[in-house]
């Protein structure tokens, strides 16, 4: 039976659908969503809070609909990955879900692709849009098969490909070259191979912006959520060739980016360097969580990310996230079987993690 009433006209579709969302719960270590740990720097707090205050003065008012000043900062940002990157290249939303959300809504027809395990907000944004979504398996390794994806691309025709790298829950990098000879399958086709690199910044592998001039289908999404410390503040961006952001703009909501959330951004991207002050700490963190569960016994995928997936453990995965929830520890089932996904915390919440596993696992 339907748990929705017959008189609500919800979409055929959504039927059957849930609300997405990995748990909120206080007083835990959270360690669930893959934030970076580390609050704000004090100074960074009020320069943004002066800007703040500054443009409530005109909150009267819309805001910039085309975000120069904020694109033309992301601009500078990604310009030290990559030449040639300016404002025409650049979009911003809020959150790189929402980014994700206006490449469906103006580029989904027929089948779109991506790969599984990895980011479940691709097939739920596909199903809440209308599109068709088909997604291939990684290979035992968690690694990704061109050969699969070639054949894929020819059966299916697909109007956008979907790479998330580092990937998530996985961590694993696609490398570059990989990626190019990917990139090289779709030209000739009416195919757009987004490639999401939300944990791009904890990764030393070269960024898939680096394809953009030679392939404009290649379409790279990033977010402020992770390596900026800056989640709460819902900022994500793409960068692609002139013509795939003149495409968002077509189906973007007219003013979509608050005043208060281009001004706040734009602060945090002229503190660049301070805001991401913290990422040497956490991957260093992370080979350190790593080292700690493998002496457990457990098996560690290699990340590029700043979380680790780990299996090995006896019982399921729903058993052990329960034990380490009456520790106060909240990580994040995905739901693939066996396996579980640790974000990197502070050094002393990585420290209660691994002492509450070690007791657990005995
Ligand atoms: C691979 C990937 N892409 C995109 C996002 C969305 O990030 P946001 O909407 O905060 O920019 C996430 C968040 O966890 C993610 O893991």
């Amino acid at each position: 039976m339907s748990k929705w009433p017959d008189w609500l006209p919800l979409k055929a579709a959504l039927t059957d659908s849930s609300v997405y969302g990995a748990p909120q719960i206080s007083n835990v270590v959270m360690l669930n969503t893959n934030e970076n740990p580390f609050p704000l720097p004090a100074q960074v707090v009020d320069q943004i809070s002066e800007a703040v205050r500054q443009t409530a003065v005109d909150l009267n008012r819309y805001p910039d609909r085309d975000a120069i000043a904020l694109r033309t900062a992301l601009a500078k940002y990604i310009s030290k990955d990559v030449n040639g990157i300016s404002i025409d290249n650049i979009w911003a939303a809020n959150g790189s879900n929402e980014i994700l959300q206006q490449l469906f809504l103006a580029y989904a027809s027929g089948v779109c692709l991506g790969f599984t395990p990895s980011y479940s907000v691709h097939p739920l944004i596909a199903k809440i849009t209308g599109a068709n979504w088909v997604a291939a398996a990684l290979d035992n390794n968690f690694n990704l098969n061109i050969d699969l994806l070639a054949s894929l691309i020819n059966k299916e025709n697909p109007s956008l490909i979907f790479i998330t790298t580092p990937n998530n829950p996985t961590g694993g990098v696609v490398k570059y070259e990989l990626l190019e000879k990917i990139a090289s399958l779709v030209v000739g086709r009416k195919t757009l191979l987004v490639i999401d690199e939300a944990y791009a910044e904890f990764s030393t592998e070269k960024s898939a912006v680096n394809l953009i001039s030679k392939y404009p289908q290649v379409v790279v999404v990033r977010t402020m959520s992770k390596a900026f410390a800056f989640a709460g503040a819902r900022l994500g961006y793409l960068v692609a060739d002139k013509t795939v952001v003149d495409g968002l703009k077509v189906v973007r909501l007219p003013y979509h980016l608050s005043s208060l959330t281009q001004a706040a951004a734009l602060v945090a991207l002229e503190n660049a360097k301070i805001m991401q002050s913290e990422i040497t700490e956490i991957v260093k963190s992370r080979q350190v969580v790593k080292d700690g569960l493998e002496k457990l016994g457990l098996k560690v995928i290699d990340s590029g990310a700043n979380f680790l997936f780990f299996t090995g453990f006896k019982g399921s995965s729903e058993q052990l996230w329960q034990q380490l929830l009456d520790q106060q520890l909240l990580v994040r089932d995905v739901g693939y079987a066996g396996y579980l996904r640790v974000s990197i915390g502070t050094e002393s919440e990585n420290q209660k993690f691994l002492q509450s596993i070690k007791l657990i696992l005995g």
